[in-house]
């Protein structure tokens, strides 16, 4: 069976010494419990170093929430995925319907930040989901194949291999409606049904897809016991270390 993972995504979110607290108290929590899940914070730029020393004490990975789609140089504001590389920082979440939609990222830039991602080591966690009218209009599973297709099927079998995919209906976003098990579960065969399409049911079947929205630790259980949910990748709830940890250990 697939290692559960869950990420936490704290956005924009805390000032230093408030990230900084949030990691110890997560060492302290982490130090106690036995986990089955492999877990990933994802915290701000500025705050990889400090994350990346802690997590020497190999409790959790870190992971980025954005990088660019440039190799190197005069790209004012950008962070390259060499820099992140060379900070131990092991994913990178790329695709975030935030990004998308404030930062107007298209599938031709989030195809060069995976490329980058993979050229440097550093595993994408690439997410994908519809929006409340495309749901309401039933073209959810439409919207969500072009975003995986023209995300991620340009690479071969080796490459796509690494990916780790997050399903995260827009709507479900910090708005503490999640989305029911079972149509989460619905989403997650459809996108490996997608994968098996292109890369063959082993590859399909081993790779993992989370899930994300409003994920929290009344409702992680059920929808991590859903088949073909591998975990969450969890927003506002990341940034209490009990609650986060609670939901670590429900995968
Ligand atoms: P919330 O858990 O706050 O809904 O955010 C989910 C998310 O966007 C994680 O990337």
């Amino acid at each position: 069976m697939r290692k559960k993972i869950v990420a936490g995504n704290w956005k924009m979110n805390l000032c230093f010494e408030e990230a900084e607290e949030l990691v110890e108290e997560l060492i302290d929590l982490l130090e106690d419990v036995e986990l089955k899940s492999e877990v990933i914070i994802c915290p701000p730029f500025p705050y990889l170093e400090m994350a990346s020393d802690y997590a020497q004490e190999g409790f959790f990975k870190i992971g980025a929430q954005n990088i660019s789609p440039f190799e190197a140089g005069a790209y004012t504001g950008e962070v390259s995925a060499s820099m992140l590389d060379s900070m131990e920082v092991s994913h990178c979440i790329i695709g975030h319907s935030e990004r998308r939609k404030y930062f107007n990222e298209d599938d031709k830039m989030l195809t060069a930040k995976v490329n980058q991602a993979l050229e440097h080591n550093i595993i994408p966690i690439f997410c994908v989901g519809e929006s409340l009218p495309e749901r309401e209009s039933e073209k959810h599973f439409e919207v969500v194949r072009r975003q995986v297709r023209h995300g991620l099927f340009h690479l071969d079998t080796d490459e796509f291999a690494k990916v780790i995919l997050a399903y995260e209906p827009v709507w479900a976003i910090g708005t503490g409606i999640t989305a029911t098990p079972a149509q989460a579960a619905e989403m997650h065969a459809y996108i490996r049904s997608l994968i098996s399409e292109r890369y063959g049911e082993e590859v399909s079947k081993a790779t993992m897809i989370l899930y994300g929205g409003s994920c929290t630790s009344k409702n992680a259980a059920e929808l991590f016991a859903q088949p073909g949910v591998d975990g969450g990748l969890v927003g506002g709830a990341s940034l209490k270390a009990e609650e986060f940890v609670e939901i670590c250990k429900l995968a």
